[in-house]
């Protein structure tokens, strides 16, 4: 467990290498979709964050055989030979994704399962995965009207569906696509603006009968029911967490940082693109062709606008772009942010608040976000308001502010990046 409190003084350059965790989004499904397949699937360098030892929990709950620690190599054993009915209630702690994939996962099949997370997740939107799981045949219900979790799924005897997912989500369409490999029909999910697609990507990886077609700004996806070959995976590192060292090499004097085997594949590089455009200095080393070694070194940088259809691309990075913002010159616009106001926090407000206490100039317009760059910032005393994200953003915004910093809340990180402050130590 981190410490409730980090304190973290300015002014210092960051040098040197530091490869963060295995991307989280990539660690859930692979866990997900190891559970689900026939055999043993080998998973390396999966995220040690709490979220995904909740879901490797969760799918051990479910009768998957588990072996080994995060982040080293973790053996799971599924399949039908091992899944069953949880015997008690699956906790998902602060992981949101894990309780929607999750919900997905077991209405493909005859049991009843209790989700339950703790009190952030319990104000999490779910219905917008109790909806289609119910027209698919699941019986989901929770609180107001299945709502809100905890959620009670009783699964089995499904129907494909031809779904359209009222908001861009990664979590709902994958929701869907795991029900969906138990359904009786073809599933076609249709997402007019691209979310990350990792779960298309291991679904094929793992021989289900999925296609994938382009169609404008989006794709359809069909996947028909289909049984799943065992995965063996080296889950690159997780680019949410990279922006963090990357931004923080931007706007602290005198910096440069490489970043290590980072996930800059589809749906997840778009935080490059907004800070290439506000002038950062970076450079890609190419890995393979969807993992770089990301070199950052300090630039100056000027504000930019990020669209409303860029967000889903760059939707777990903007406290941290917010950051960058402030040290740069002129305005940055952030466009139509309402998803962000259903994370871990109320992201638009804590951004805001927190960033204004640290001497940056923040307002917002409706679901806008708009930061005047320019500002000296000062250290200050700032709240993570249990959001991970909004933790890391400020001890970056505090690497780059005058005097010290001293963030509260910061055991949140633990659900992420718990070696976060270690990592830093060794870059300075
Ligand atoms: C995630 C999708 C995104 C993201 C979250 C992880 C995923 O959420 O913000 O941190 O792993 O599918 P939405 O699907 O709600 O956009």
């Amino acid at each position: 467990m981190s410490a409730a409190v980090f304190e973290v003084g300015g002014g210092v350059a960051l040098r040197g290498r530091v490869r963060v965790p295995g991307d989280k989004s990539i660690s859930h499904r692979a866990l997900l979709l190891a559970a689900r397949a026939e055999g043993r699937s080998r998973l390396t360098g999966l995220s040690d964050g709490d979220d995904v030892v909740r879901t490797a929990a969760a799918i051990g709950a479910l009768g998957a055989h588990v072996d080994g620690r995060v982040p080293e190599t973790v053996h799971v054993d599924g399949g039908p030979r091992w899944l069953r009915e949880p015997e008690s209630v699956v906790d998902v702690g602060n992981s949101a994704t894990a309780m929607r994939l999750l919900a997905g996962f077991v209405a493909a099949f005859d049991w009843l399962t209790v989700l339950q997370g703790d009190s952030s997740v319990a104000r999490r939107p779910m219905a917008r995965v109790v909806e289609p799981l119910r027209r698919m045949g699941a019986g989901v219900d929770g609180r107001q009207g299945g709502t809100l979790s905890p959620l009670v799924v009783r699964g089995g005897g499904l129907a494909g569906i031809d779904y359209t997912p009222p908001v861009p989500s990664a979590q709902v369409k994958s929701a869907v696509l795991l029900a969906g490999l138990g359904a009786a029909e073809e599933t076609v999910l249709r997402e007019p603006v691209l979310t990350r697609m990792h779960t298309e990507e291991l679904l094929s990886v793992c021989g289900a009968k999925v296609e994938v077609t382009r169609e404008g700004h989006g794709q359809v996806i069909r996947l028909r029911p289909s049984t799943l070959s065992p995965l063996a995976l080296e889950v690159p590192g997780d680019p949410s967490h990279a922006a963090f060292w990357v931004v923080a090499a931007s706007i602290v004097p005198g910096s440069e940082v490489v970043v290590e085997r980072v996930y800059v594949g589809p749906g997840r590089s778009g935080f490059l693109d907004v800070l290439g455009r506000m002038g950062a200095a970076l450079e890609l080393q190419w890995q393979d062709d969807t993992t770089a070694d990301i070199v950052a070194r300090h630039s100056p940088l000027v504000g930019t606008e990020v669209t409303g259809a860029e967000v889903p691309g760059v939707v777990d990075e903007i406290p941290v772009l917010a950051v960058a913002a402030a040290m740069a010159e002129g305005e940055t616009r952030f466009r139509d942010l309402a998803e962000l106001r259903v994370k871990e926090s109320d992201r638009v407000a804590t951004v805001r608040a927190e960033l204004s206490a640290v001497g940056a100039r923040v307002e917002t317009a409706g679901d806008d976000l708009v930061v005047t760059g320019g500002t000296r910032l000062r250290g200050a005393a700032v709240r993570s308001h249990g959001d991970h994200r909004v933790a890391m953003a400020m001890a970056v915004a505090g690497l780059a502010a005058e005097g010290r910093t001293r963030v509260e809340g910061w055991d949140a990180v633990a659900t992420s990046y718990p070696a976060f402050a270690a990592d830093l130590g060794r870059l300075r």
